[in-house]
């Protein structure tokens, strides 16, 4: 399936904070005729990379778990955003096994569509480098997928276990966002 955005969201939560703030960026982009295609690999069971190669020498990942479908849509699309709780510094595991399957694209590096790509998450805490794990795996993701970004405008809400819901600061920013990307996505004549 085609489609415009891809929006990959990495927590088990859809009410949760990264989720709540991936929602407000796709608000002002669901009110145009743009495809989104959202996903969740939590609700999907996508299996991990076993290295095995496969995808050097095959058009497929030798797991039939569904991802086969949506290489396409990932390296054709205008816009990719990503959402993801910290877990233990990291990414949520189900999100990183997804972009481990993303070596299907790694290997056919140039023939992915220049795209843009947005990233925002979310921790409980607020200790140093609370994001830097997350930040350098989705910069090694987003430049496998051709992407340009800006790492300055990327949403990180700290301290979530503080808080009884998602500050309303974070979501206009990100619906900002979305209505920025709406305008960079209609002048492309994406809808
Ligand atoms: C398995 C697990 C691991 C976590 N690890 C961290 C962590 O390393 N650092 C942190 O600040 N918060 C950690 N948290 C708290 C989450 O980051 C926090 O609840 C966040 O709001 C989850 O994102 P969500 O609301 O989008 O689901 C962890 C929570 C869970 C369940």
């Amino acid at each position: 399936m085609n489609a415009d955005v891809f929006s990959l969201y990495g927590s088990p939560r859809s009410e949760g904070f990264s989720s709540s703030i991936h929602d407000a960026l796709l608000a002002p982009l669901k009110e145009t005729g743009l495809r989104i295609m959202e996903f969740n690999p939590y609700f999907s069971g996508v299996l991990p990379c076993t290295a095995c190669s496969f995808c050097k020498s095959n058009e497929r990942c030798v797991n039939d778990d569904g991802m086969n479908a949506l290489y396409e849509t990932l390296m054709t699309c205008s816009l990719v955003t990503v959402s993801s709780p910290v877990y233990f510094s990291g990414l949520s595991s189900p999100l990183k096994a997804f972009i481990d399957r993303c070596q299907f694209i790694w290997e056919r590096k140039g023939l992915v569509k220049p795209k843009a790509a947005f990233f925002m998450a979310a921790a409980g805490s607020a200790y140093e480098g609370t994001f830097d794990g997350l930040r350098i795996g989705i910069r090694h993701f987003f430049n496998t997928l051709n992407a340009s970004f800006d790492e300055k405008e990327f949403i990180f809400l700290k301290g979530s276990d503080e808080m009884d819901g998602t500050p309303k600061e974070a979501l206009r920013t990100a619906g900002a966002i979305g209505k920025k990307y709406r305008a960079m996505l209609m002048q492309d004549g994406n809808e």
